[in-house]
């Protein structure tokens, strides 16, 4: 069976996974692509870490050029997580006519339509399908399963950080700091919880949910954006008492034909499903004038849901090498951005 060669830029969580999900899922992965799927090269940032996967054949760097430069190497994995060397990582693997599949949000979220020019430019593929909700296959549904239909909002809890501290502090009453320590204890929150917190997580998630729903690129000055760090425990507490809960909600729609992007604390009726979101887990909400409402509810986060997702990608783009039909846009199938919403 022919080989495709992947190289892999970092080993983290989600790319651990992903090592791990492509040996014990591969006979899977062959029968659907018709290719052996091989990690060839992982790119590391310290070499004498001790790896929690079988690292057996997998030749482990510190120099990006043994991928860069290697010709037998045609897709590239990035899941290493920053924003300016991933992005240059990224460009210099696209201008080599290597296909990418990145799980970066950050890095989407502030240079995505360029880096789909340049791949498109390049007739190479860019898939990003972890870097929203983690494991919800939320893009790709977008993309396929809305195809014909006219999405008019997209909203829900992307942000599983701020839903556990939420979720706490309703349900055991403790405060926000009480409940940011748990989380970050649990692993849920960075040691500097400010993107989370401050909502610009969910943000970036949102621009990447705008762009599929309505084929529009807006950046951050675009999203009315509100955190959670000032929510006390007796707001918390009051809006138990009315019948509500309080939800970090990112809301995405149109209004009079403009588009209202935003992220920030909301009241939720107790019966609504999104009330019943708890902790770390997320939830997104498409509605499409023909369908009417639908709601896709996963993990948001975590080492085998995310790589799931990064594995989608993978398998789209071995299938894409075989079938000869690389190069083209993610949400290009939707054409949302033909019919993009006009400018203000
Ligand atoms: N910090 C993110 C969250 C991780 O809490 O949802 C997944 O993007």
């Amino acid at each position: 069976m022919e080989v495709i060669n992947i190289g892999m830029l970092g080993l983290g969580t989600v790319g651990s996974g992903v090592v791990r999900m492509l040996t014990d899922h591969a006979e899977k992965i062959s029968l659907i692509t018709g290719r052996k799927l091989v990690v060839k090269t992982v790119v590391v940032h310290d070499l004498t870490k001790k790896r929690s996967v079988d690292m057996t054949g997998i030749n482990v760097t510190d120099d990006v050029t043994a991928i860069l430069n290697d010709p037998e190497i045609g897709l590239v994995v990035e899941v290493m997580g920053t924003v300016d060397t991933a992005c240059d990582y990224i460009k210099r693997a696209l201008k080599a006519g290597k296909h990418v599949v990145t799980a970066n949000k950050d890095l989407i979220a502030t240079h995505g339509p360029e880096l789909t020019s340049l791949a498109l430019e390049q007739g190479c593929d860019l898939y990003y399908e972890a870097s929203v909700a983690g494991g919800i296959p939320i893009l790709r549904t977008i993309v396929n399963s809305f195809a014909a239909d006219k999405i008019v909002e997209v909203k829900g809890i992307v942000n599983g950080t701020t839903n556990y501290i939420m979720t706490q502090m309703n349900q055991a009453g403790i405060s926000y700091e009480q409940a940011l320590k748990q989380a970050q204890e649990l692993g849920f929150a960075e040691a500097d919880p400010t993107n989370d917190v401050e909502g610009i997580d969910a943000a970036y998630k949102m621009i990447i949910l705008t762009q599929f729903a309505f084929g529009k690129d807006i950046t951050l000055d675009d999203v009315k954006l509100e955190g959670i760090s000032n929510v006390k425990a007796e707001d918390i507490a009051e809006a138990k008492r009315l019948g509500y809960k309080l939800k970090l909600l990112g809301i995405s729609k149109l209004v009079n034909k403009h588009l209202d992007v935003s992220v920030g604390p909301v009241l939720v009726p107790r019966n609504q499903p999104l009330a019943a979101v708890q902790n770390e887990n997320n939830a997104v909400f498409v509605t499409g004038a023909a369908v009417g409402e639908t709601m896709f509810y996963g993990p948001g986060a975590g080492e085998l849901p995310t790589a799931n997702s990064v594995l989608s990608d993978i398998i789209t783009v071995a299938k894409n090498i075989v079938m000869g039909t690389t190069g083209v846009r993610f949400n290009d199938y939707s054409a949302n951005v033909k019919l993009a919403v006009p400018s203000e």
